[in-house]
């Protein structure tokens, strides 16, 4: 195995797919389009399940990138040694073109070569689908895998709790799948298998062959079109390849860790505690730099994306505290990982001030708070009864000094103590008619779905975001987030101050009058440059992109959009806005449903 940097081995992924007739595409935004049910992207196949529902793809059908993502569902854990709730997943993808006779071979090249990751051959392991009622046993995996030259005793048949892969949701795209693993150390029993958490068996990389679309529970259709989906997470493969203990001892953190050691006068390694407070900053700071330099940037806030950043914010200013960090520091710490990433993801060099600003303003107002409510705490854990905090209190944690309630258990966790969640919501409602706090607790995770009425709403959001510009009369209202149920379309857009009843009725009458003339709703796929030349309305995230796809509503409506969309306006319905509010500061959300007409 060879020692590799992580602007090679990126480099070397693309090139590798780009050689195999794939083209490069840009990493999607970390705020999934269109789809309510997560908060972030936290796989390189999330923004593409409509190609692989059968969509066309304006790039074609044999794609890669290296993809941002955001994981938060173990934020307590991070501090071990490879948990991340930020990473980049190196993918490449057949829209119903290759499968795995081409997919195994490429694998095998990609790890083995000398000329790519070099891995010797017997030091590879591999597991594939062994059937079930659902999917037959993957004997055909197998097999391309030893003809490569994997040894047969290296390959393990293992269950659908381990190799099959889809999103975690009810539904959505999703199939058996082959998992790669580099042989680290002997196998702890002769049942050891990759399946084993002792630590024999290190994955780098998994093969997913998507042949069927999740209806439900235990219900499996064939999907139309056969596509490979695959994800190699670059954080652990370069810490394997370079023989590294974890993952913050790669070369991705070696300039913020240099910030935090000279900050504090602390070393990495001095020991346990240090370690542990060190990754914690790293690892929230860096997700906060990517969530606030994103094109649909997030800002902190009590709900969605904005509480998580919020959180993991203020958790690394708490753990800021344990090594002596100076007040103000998160914001140098952003600007190592502004310059270490900003030529792979250009977005973060473009937002570099409002990344600061972000970060200097959530952390002051935290700041101002956590001393006191540090020595509170130590008041109310002392005088907590049967080991438990009680509801009240530790929503006055939150009230009065900014705790998050996940912060406060942690804190609890510490002293052996337990927190009265019940307790809390209620407290909490009573305050607030609606609480949303710990929004994404609440999401379950899956996938963007293709119902009717989620393609007629997406098709809705396209005539408000077109009729608010004719009306507010700003061609500078940017979207800043869509969500779209069965039931409902949510709009975020930057505007300085409430939109006004008479302004929302013309902005109502507009999108139903475009329904009335019934126009057409036509695709068009063209070169970004023409898309920009002709008006069309968008996020120019694209650094390699070169061919988009556009919809456009006669001369009403034009927009960069990945689709579906209805056909014709008159499918709509009546369009009715429920509801106009603040999101947060210079964010307006609106809220409209579309009802059937009589
Ligand atoms: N989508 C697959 C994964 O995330 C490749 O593991």
């Amino acid at each position: 195995m060879r020692k590799i940097s992580s602007d090679e081995l990126r480099e070397l992924y693309l090139k590798f797919f780009e050689s195999k007739g794939h083209k490069i595409i840009p990493s999607a935004s970390l705020i999934p389009e269109n789809d309510p049910t997560v908060l972030f992207t936290t796989a390189g196949m999330h923004p593409l399940v409509p190609y692989l529902l059968g969509e066309k793809h304006p790039e074609g059908t044999r794609l890669t990138d290296v993809q941002k993502c955001v994981r938060t569902g173990d934020i307590e854990e991070v501090g071990d040694l490879s948990h991340c709730t930020f990473f980049e997943m190196m993918g490449n993808w057949s829209l119903g073109d290759y499968f795995k006779e081409e997919m195994i071979p490429w694998s095998y090249e990609f790890l083995t070569s000398e000329e790519y990751l070099g891995i010797p051959s017997d030091q590879l392991a591999i597991s594939v689908f062994e059937g079930d009622s659902d999917a037959p046993r993957d004997e055909e995996s197998a097999k391309l895998w030893i003809k490569c030259g994997i040894k047969p005793e290296n390959v393990y048949y293992l269950p659908k709790k381990h190799n099959w892969w889809g999103p975690a949701g009810l539904t959505g795209p999703c199939g058996p799948d082959s998992e790669m693993f580099i042989i680290r150390k002997e196998k702890c029993s002769p049942e050891c298998s990759p399946a084993c958490d002792c630590g024999a068996f290190l994955e780098i990389w998994n093969d997913v062959f998507m042949a069927y679309n999740k209806l439900g529970e235990g219900q499996f259709a064939p999907l139309e079109q056969k596509n490979v989906d695959t994800g190699m997470g670059l954080e652990r493969t370069l810490c394997i390849m370079n023989d590294k203990e974890s993952v913050y001892d790669t070369d991705l953190f070696e300039d913020a860790i240099a910030v935090i050691e000279k900050l504090t006068g602390k070393g990495f390694h001095d020991d346990e505690d240090t370690t542990r407070a060190f990754r914690i900053i790293l690892d929230h700071t860096r997700t906060a730099t990517f969530m606030i330099g994103d094109r649909k940037g997030i800002t902190p806030s009590n709900v969605d994306q904005g509480y998580v950043l919020r959180r993991i914010i203020r958790r690394a200013v708490r753990f800021g505290r344990n090594i002596n960090l100076p007040k103000g520091s998160l914001m140098e710490i952003a600007q190592a990982y502004i310059d270490k990433y900003k030529h792979a993801y250009p977005e973060l060099g473009d937002n570099e001030n409002k990344i600061k600003d972000e970060l200097m303003k959530e952390e002051n107002k935290f700041q101002k708070t956590l001393q006191t409510g540090l020595r509170e705490f130590e008041k109310v854990s002392a005088r907590a009864e049967n080991g438990i905090i009680d509801g009240v209190t530790v929503f006055h944690l939150y009230d009065t000094y900014g705790f998050p309630i996940e912060m406060t258990e942690e804190l609890a966790a510490e002293k052996n103590l337990s927190i009265d969640k019940e307790g809390y919501e209620k407290a909490f409602a009573e305050h607030q008619s609606k609480s949303k706090a710990g929004a994404e607790g609440k999401f379950s995770a899956g996938l963007a779905d293709h119902q009717e009425e989620t393609v007629k709403l997406h098709t809705a959001t396209h005539l408000l975001q077109a009729a608010l510009q004719k009306v507010l009369k700003d061609d500078g209202i940017m979207q800043k987030g869509s969500n779209i149920t069965a039931e409902r379309l949510r709009f975020d857009f930057s505007f300085p101050r409430a939109v006004t009843k008479e302004e929302l009725k013309q902005v109502e009458d507009m999108v139903n009058e475009v329904i009335r003339q019934d126009i057409p709703v036509v695709m068009e796929e063209m070169p970004m440059s023409e898309a920009k030349e002709r008006g069309f309305f968008g996020v120019f995230e694209s650094k390699y992109g070169e061919r988009v796809k556009t919809y456009s509503v006669g001369d009403f409506s034009r927009e960069i959009c990945g689709g579906p969309h209805a056909e014709h306006t008159g499918e709509l319905g009546r369009f009715v806005i429920k509801k106009e509010q603040s999101s947060s500061s210079g964010v307006r959300r609106i809220k409209a449903v579309l009802e059937k007409s009589e």
